[in-house]
């Protein structure tokens, strides 16, 4: 299909993985925009409430498939059955520390998965995609902001799963140039939508510096563990690009925009270009939401890096994209969203 996004038309767009974190925020802003939203996820790391909460907060009608990429019959029929003009594929698993334990899970879920998802993607004609890829393909920054064009070097097999996948969809676009395909390296995603009805809600155990302070602020985990105080930063303890999820959203709209421009294949940031301490975003957090974060210095986490800010330029100039929101805005909409989720247990616990 020509793309005609931004015009009057309306798209059938289909999101892998869309009732996930990022999935359902970007699943907001496109209904917002008048598109019809088709959420294909395994509820592997989600929950099917995530359809209604979407509902709720833009008044429209969101389709949900219960499905899993890695099965074609299902994928085949998702694609036909609602003519999809493109494929946002955020489904995959993203625990680094578990990719370390159980590589193969990962690459059969992650690369085996998309191969599946561009094969039925290809034989069904449909060559619009944008892939959530992550800052885990550099791996050790060899410059002070990260380029696009710095070197590739995972640390985690999670990170070589998104290299492979971002290599297996350069070679596609090589062999066939009708394919139109962006991925869009996100840095650190935080916060949650204003209405604080969406956020971040995996089941599983976090791992992630933002979801552990929530845990903390909300008396759920005694106190945060800074992993290292060493490094050469300015305060010892390591620096990170957060970035808002409702700028990184609002990435694929502008992402999904560019596709009218036939870019064939390419790379983005999605992050600020600004870094924040691990110690910098506990006393933020604590400013802004008037809590307490009680933590401790432990030792460093293995394969964590000291520091890693994207440049966010390219994006910046050539989608015509820029994060607005600021660190405040991550504390206070993650926050609000974690303590509108306590209190709805405690008001269901105690009726
Ligand atoms: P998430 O776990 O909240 O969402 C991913 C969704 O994919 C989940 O709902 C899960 O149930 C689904 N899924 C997993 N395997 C599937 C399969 N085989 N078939 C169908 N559905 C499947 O994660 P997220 O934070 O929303 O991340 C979305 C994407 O962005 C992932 O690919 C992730 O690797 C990537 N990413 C995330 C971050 C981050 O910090 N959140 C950073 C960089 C890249
Ligand atoms: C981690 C992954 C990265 C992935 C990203 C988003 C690792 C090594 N890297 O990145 O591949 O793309 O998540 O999913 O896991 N921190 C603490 N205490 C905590 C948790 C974190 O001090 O309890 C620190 C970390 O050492 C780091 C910073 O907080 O300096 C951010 O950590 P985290 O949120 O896990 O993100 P990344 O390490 O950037």
């Amino acid at each position: 299909m020509e793309l005609t996004f931004g015009g009057p038309s309306k798209m059938n767009i289909l999101l892998t993985g869309g009732t996930g974190y990022i999935g359902s925020h970007t699943a907001v802003v496109l209904a917002e925009q008048k598109h019809n939203v088709i959420l294909y996820d395994n509820l592997s790391n989600s929950d099917e409430n995530v359809v209604d909460k979407v509902q709720l907060i833009t008044g429209k009608p969101i389709t949900f498939i219960r499905g899993d990429i890695r099965d074609r019959d299902a994928v085949l029929s998702c694609l036909k059955t609602f003519e999809i003009d493109a494929v946002i594929h955020f489904a995959g698993l993203k625990a680094v520390g578990e990719s370390t334990e159980s590589p193969l899970k990962y690459f059969e879920n992650n690369v085996s998965g998309s191969i599946n998802l561009f094969s039925c993607m290809h034989k069904t004609g449909i060559k619009n995609l944008i892939f959530s890829s992550s800052a885990a393909v550099y791996g050790e920054p060899e410059s002070s902001e990260i380029f696009e064009t710095n070197t590739l070097c995972p640390l985690s097999p999670y990170g070589t799963t998104k290299l492979q996948i971002e290599n297996i969809l350069s070679d596609l676009s090589t062999s066939d140039p009708t394919w139109q395909i962006i991925c869009l390296r996100y840095f650190n995603p935080v916060g949650a939508h204003t209405s604080g009805i969406i956020g971040e809600s995996s089941p599983a155990l976090p791992n992630n510096l933002m979801p552990f302070i929530l845990n903390v602020a909300s008396k759920n985990i005694d106190e945060l563990v800074v992993h290292g105080n060493t490094y050469n930063t300015k305060d010892g303890t390591g620096i990170r690009d957060y970035i808002h999820i409702m700028d990184l959203s609002n990435g694929h709209v502008k992402a999904l925009d560019h596709l009218k421009n036939k870019p064939q294949f390419d790379v983005f940031n999605l992050g600020t270009g600004r870094g924040y301490s691990v110690l910098e975003l506990i006393s933020h957090f604590e400013l802004h939401n008037k809590v307490s974060i009680p933590f401790r210095v432990g030792p460093p986490r293995a394969g964590d890096v000291a520091s890693c800010i994207a440049s966010p330029a390219k994006a910046i100039k050539t989608l015509n994209w820029k994060p607005v929101r600021t660190l405040r805005d991550m504390c206070v909409d993650s926050w609000q969203y974690k303590y509108r989720q306590l209190s709805i247990l405690k008001k269901n616990s105690s009726s």
